[in-house]
């Protein structure tokens, strides 16, 4: 059967309250493996008709400004995840949750509330601004919900943190022209404000980078499956598969990410031989093939100016990002950079560069100490607004 648009869609699943206690009642008698197809059909239908409701109420505006985009998920389901149809029952994760070296406590539900996402170290970072803790009017959700109070992120979205200000609100400019495709943040930015994308853009900037994941290069894999929240999660008792041709992104701990803990970082498996052919086609462009990846990025891919760090980034997150520049989904105005970079790269080198730059440890932007000119960001993007505007 194919999976409905909803399916896809963070939010559908999380602002549609109702529908989502209807799924989990209804998930709730699925068991892998003997499901049956006529049951998954009800689970999703239900879901479907309550959403169908709940979104009712949403402007027409917006119904419109989807069916005018054709753009569909590409079918790599290693990298761009979609929910299981069918949920193994593994743990109920009833009661208040906790996690180690904090004292707060929030039950799932709490947790999993993205207009009210937990901060389990409040003492780690600056005060959040009321869009990152709690979003805002017209479906914009709380940033650290997917993005955690670290910024640091999960493999299925992005790590924001001491990204640079200018690029994150860039980005978010895309997402909202549609110059860069992605359900959540298409959603997210359709009715954020100017003022909040910029204290939120300030707000995950002054954060720090840090090591999230280690990359690891291996045969085979924990046999997974894709939870409610779009996170790639160990199926208990099932076994080991080869990895293939793929980037299979782990919780350290599941425990950990069901939670959003922003201590609990990731492992990516991925085939053996990735991280040295990647380094090839970074440091040296790959015989010509691509184009070395410092120039723009800095010295040690730490982003300069308002190109962005990807070093230390998820490596499913590069690929993608990658994956979207060559199939021109992500075209916004500083994209045509990356366009002949990819332009004769194959899946297999993009998995490769993806491994081999997530495996690097994370640096922050090097602009102060090596942009053109002895310039600062803030005056390279004082520059840039002013030709904007002139524009
Ligand atoms: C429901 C989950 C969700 C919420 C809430 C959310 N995001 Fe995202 N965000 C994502 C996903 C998923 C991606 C990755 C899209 C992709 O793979 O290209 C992303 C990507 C981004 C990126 C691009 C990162 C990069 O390196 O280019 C930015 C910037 C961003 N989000 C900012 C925000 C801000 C600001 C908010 C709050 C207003 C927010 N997000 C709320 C899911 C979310
Ligand atoms: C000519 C300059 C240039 C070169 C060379 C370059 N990049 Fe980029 N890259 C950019 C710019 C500019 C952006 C931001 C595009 C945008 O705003 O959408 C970017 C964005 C990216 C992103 C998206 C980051 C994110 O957080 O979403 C990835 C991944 C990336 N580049 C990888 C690479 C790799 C890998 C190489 C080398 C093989 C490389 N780039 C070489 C200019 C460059």
């Amino acid at each position: 059967m194919k999976i409905p648009k909803s399916e896809n869609r963070f939010d559908s699943y999380n602002s549609c309250k109702r529908a989502r206690k209807t799924e989990e009642q209804t998930l709730g008698n699925f068991i892998l493996p003997n499901s049956n197809g006529r049951r998954e059909s009800v689970a999703i239908f239900g879901r479907i008709f309550v959403c169908t409701l709940v979104l009712a109420f949403i402007p027409l505006v917006k119904i419109a400004a989807q069916s005018a985009q054709q753009w569909k998920l590409p079918d790599i389901p290693w990298a761009f995840p979609i929910r299981d149809k069918v949920q193994p029952v593994i743990d109920e994760r009833k009661g208040p949750q906790h996690v180690p070296g904090s004292a707060k406590s929030y039950t799932q539900d709490q947790i999993d509330d993205l207009q009210n996402p937990p901060d389990w170290f409040p003492d780690e970072h600056a005060p959040m601004p009321k869009v990152v803790a709690h979003g805002a009017d017209g479906g914009v959700l709380g940033c650290a919900s997917c993005h955690l109070a670290s910024g640091l992120g999960h493999p299925e979205s992005a790590n924001l943190a001491g990204v640079s200000a200018a690029y994150i609100l860039r980005q978010l400019a895309d997402f909202k022209a549609k110059n860069r495709m992605g359900e959540a943040m298409n959603d997210m930015t359709e009715n954020l404000s100017d003022e909040d994308a910029r204290q939120a853009s300030e707000w995950f900037a002054a954060l720090k980078p840090n090591v999230w994941q280690t990359v690891v290069e291996t045969d085979r894999v924990p046999k997974t499956f894709i939870n409610m929240h779009l996170m790639r999660m160990p199926l208990p008792g099932a076994g080991d598969e080869p990895i293939g041709k793929r980037i299979i992104e782990l919780p350290q701990d599941p425990a950990g990410a069901e939670s959003r803990d922003p201590h609990s970082g990731f492992v990516a498996y991925v085939p053996k031989g990735s991280i040295a052919k990647g380094k090839e086609f970074v440091t040296t462009g790959g015989n010509g093939k691509t184009i070395q990846c410092a120039i723009c990025h800095g010295p040690s891919l730490g982003g300069l100016a308002e190109v962005p760090a990807i070093a230390g980034h998820s490596p499913m997150y590069l690929f993608r990002q990658l994956y979207y520049f060559k199939d021109g989904s992500r075209h916004g105005s500083m994209g045509a950079l990356m366009k002949g970079v990819v332009a004769q790269m194959t899946q297999d080198d993009m998995l490769a560069i993806a491994s081999y730059v997530g495996s690097l440890p994370p640096a922050s932007e090097e602009s102060f100490l090596t942009a053109p000119g002895g310039q600062t960001s803030a005056s390279l993007v004082a520059e840039a607004n002013k030709q904007k505007a002139v524009k």
